[in-house]
């Protein structure tokens, strides 16, 4: 009676004392690793390994980013008695070989995400609001489950799929959140998991959570503060095309639909920012930046509708077409010359004058000019064309450069569609709507590698509501 209370009293020790000399190796283990897929396997090589808990397979499940579906993430242990033999050999190689050291060396051959195991596990999923399912009930409790328990359709699959008989199961949890499980088994040397092994367990993992959700609270931080980078980036970029909105409003030719083209996104803009900004997870300087970001998408949205309000009806007046594609050429004789650009000039000096408005109209053949000297690049020739059809006025511009795809070709006119580096995509886009304001019509051809062909026809007469009809159809 009395030696028994001794051999208790005897094994109680040296369980506590296997017990902390665990948690503090996996304490030094844990407190070097900050990322949870190295967390995980530390877990787990503590678990199988035979200096450890010594189970034959471990598989993690974890809380992903959907909330009600736990995701198979890794799993260590071998997938098959013959793997059991050489894997784990090359492991235990030293039997001396310390848990930390069995850790790194484990990292080392990224033995837990290339394992076949792991490639099984990280096919399956289980519902977390599954009410038929045992396995899920392990997120809350340890629980010891043999096969025929298992009746629901996902839990049949989970163990299908992992070969389970006997096995048993623990919550991978800190005290607010819930963050998956582990299943545990001796499959190979069917070994009888006792309630002392599923406690030790159980504290292992518990000890080792809290690491884990900070490590999963950095990852995800990281994820926000690279898209609040993006989104920094994006912003900048429409700060950029709204200047060049604003530069061509102020003759009038910013239209309704390229604004909305703009605030579109740059709504959607700030209420992603919102929406970050309510996550408790973004702190310090990310906090700041995103507090710049969202006032910055207000400030631009309320510029956009000032702007919007400055775009004004065309203004027609009496003038010389062959005079505007003068005007652009002396504008553009700089460019011309440095490119070593030569201009054909057929002007029909008889061309009569007709009514357009002054400003845009010449926009109009800004950027359609401009267009074709960087289309050429170094050396080449840009013909310019003018002649009167009827009562219309027809002006062309074709150059030699580098043309247009002809699965390109449709897009041209498109706000936004631009193949250079520093274009806003806007230029003809506008010539378009322009042109289409005056009654007129744009149109392109093109052979890729040879160049392209504008032709601009303008009504000779245009009646101010004439214009107006139109603008309200289109
Ligand atoms: N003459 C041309 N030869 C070849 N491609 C052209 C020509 N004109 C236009 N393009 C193509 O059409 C696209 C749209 O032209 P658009 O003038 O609308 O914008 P962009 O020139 O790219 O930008 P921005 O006008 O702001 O400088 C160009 O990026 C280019 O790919
Ligand atoms: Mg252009």
């Amino acid at each position: 009676m009395y030696s028994k209370k001794v051999e208790d009293l005897y094994m109680e020790v040296i369980r506590r004392s296997k017990l902390m000399n665990l948690l503090g190796e996996v304490s030094k283990i844990i407190t070097h690793l900050d990322k949870e897929e190295d967390i995980i396997l530390a877990i787990l090589t503590v678990i199988t390994a035979k200096q450890g808990l010594g189970f034959n397979r471990a598989f993690a499940f974890l809380r992903g980013q959907e909330f009600d579906l736990l995701r198979g993430k890794y799993a260590l242990g071998p997938s098959s008695p013959e793997e059991a033999d050489s894997i784990w050999r090359i492991l235990e190689k030293d039997e001396s070989l310390s848990l930390d050291k069995l850790v790194s060396k484990g990292q080392k051959l990224h033995y837990l995400r290339n394992s076949p195991l792991t490639k099984v596990t990280s096919r399956l999923s289980i519902g977390i609001n599954e009410i038929e399912g045992v396995i899920i009930r392990g997120m809350h409790e340890v629980r010891f489950v043999k096969k025929d328990d298992l009746k629901s359709e996902a839990d049949l699959r989970v163990a299908e799929a992992l070969g389970l008989e006997d096995f048993c199961i623990c919550p991978i949890a800190t005290v607010e959140d819930s963050i998956g499980l582990l299943i545990v088994d001796n499959i190979f040397t069917g070994k009888a998991i006792t309630a002392e092994d599923a406690h030790l367990l159980e504290m292992i993992v518990s000890h080792a959570t809290t690491s884990l959700r900070a490590a999963q609270l950095k990852e995800s931080l990281k994820k926000n503060v690279e898209s609040l980078k993006a989104t920094y980036r994006k912003l900048r970029a429409y700060e950029e095309r709204i200047m060049k909105a604003e530069r061509l409003a102020i003759s009038g030719e910013l239209t309704s639909s390229v604004i909305h083209e703009i605030k579109n996104p740059l709504v959607a803009i700030g209420g992603f920012a919102r929406n970050l900004y309510q996550s408790k997870t973004i702190t310090g300087t990310d906090r700041d930046k995103l507090e710049i970001i969202m006032n910055e998408a207000m400030r631009l949205e309320r510029y956009l509708e000032s702007l919007q309000s400055k775009v004004s009806e065309i203004k027609l007046e009496e003038g010389d077409i062959n005079q505007v594609i003068e005007d652009n050429c002396q504008l553009l004789q700089k460019d011309f010359e440095e490119r070593n650009i030569s201009i054909l000039r057929s002007l029909a000096p008889d061309l009569p004058r007709s009514q357009f408005d002054v400003v845009k109209i010449h926009e109009v053949f800004l950027n359609i000019i401009q267009n074709a000297v960087e289309a050429i690049g170094d050396s080449g020739v840009i013909r310019l064309g003018t002649w009167p059809d009827g009562d219309t006025i027809c002006i062309q511009i074709s150059d030699n450069g580098k043309g247009i795809a002809n699965e390109q070709i449709y897009k041209i006119f498109t706000p936004f569609y631009t193949t250079k580096e520093e274009g806003s995509g806007l230029g003809l886009a506008f010539a378009h709507r322009i042109v289409k304001d005056h009654g007129g019509n744009i149109s392109v051809t093109s052979s890729e590698g040879k160049g392209a062909t504008f032709l601009v026809t303008l009504p000779l007469i245009r009646q101010p509501n004439e214009a107006e009809a139109e603008k309200t159809i289109v």
